[in-house]
């Protein structure tokens, strides 16, 4: 285990397990549509391509840029895009991915900016969610795992660009970020 962290929450099969539940949910429900995945970059990229080996419907895969935490360890508010998708969603159905949910304001920006622009329908898969640190009005349609106010990190969570590669999702100690 990484010296950094305090904590594995989900381990490498935990984790593998429950992205292939994920991923059978949304072949079922996608079956016969035209599916775009949107992943949102960075911290939803290894999710990401394990969670589009989990589905079996014929899917495109695209991303989006956009950063609201900086080099801080709680949100701004503040949503910026840097990249747009390169293709159009109008009349598909757009499945956006991400790591963690947690006040909202990313996806809730996310998700009023697809809906804007004609799509079939809009649903939303985040890997972890953190309810209690909700601000924004959004929820997800797929949720990998409900977690309590710990920082994490690993499986594409950073702490100042660190500790994405890590292959488990755990808890960062104290010291590293106090
Ligand atoms: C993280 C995460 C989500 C967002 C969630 O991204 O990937 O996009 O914060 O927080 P929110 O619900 O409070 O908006 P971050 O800005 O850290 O960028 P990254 O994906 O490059 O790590």
């Amino acid at each position: 285990m990484n010296q950094d962290v305090k904590e594995i929450l989900y381990d490498e099969a935990a984790l593998a397990r429950r992205v292939a539940e994920l991923g059978k949910a949304i072949s079922q429900d996608y079956a016969g549509k035209d599916l775009l995945v949107v992943g949102v970059l960075k911290g939803a990229v290894v999710f990401f391509s394990d969670l589009i080996r989990a589905i079996e419907t014929p899917l495109e895969m695209d991303f989006i840029a956009v950063s609201s935490y900086g080099r801080q360890t709680s949100t701004t508010g503040k949503v910026r895009f840097i990249k747009d998708l390169d293709v159009s969603v109008e009349g598909r159905h757009v499945l956006i991915v991400e790591d963690i949910l947690d006040t909202g304001n990313t996806l809730k920006y996310l998700y009023d900016v697809m809906c804007s622009r004609k799509p079939a329908s809009v649903k939303i898969c985040a890997l972890l969610d953190k309810p209690s640190r909700r601000t924004a009005e959004i929820d997800a349609d797929y949720v990998g795992y409900v977690i309590p106010n710990a920082f994490v990190v690993g499986y594409g969570l950073d702490y100042a660009e660190r500790y994405r590669n890590l292959p488990y999702i755990g808890v960062l100690k104290e010291e590293v970020y106090q």
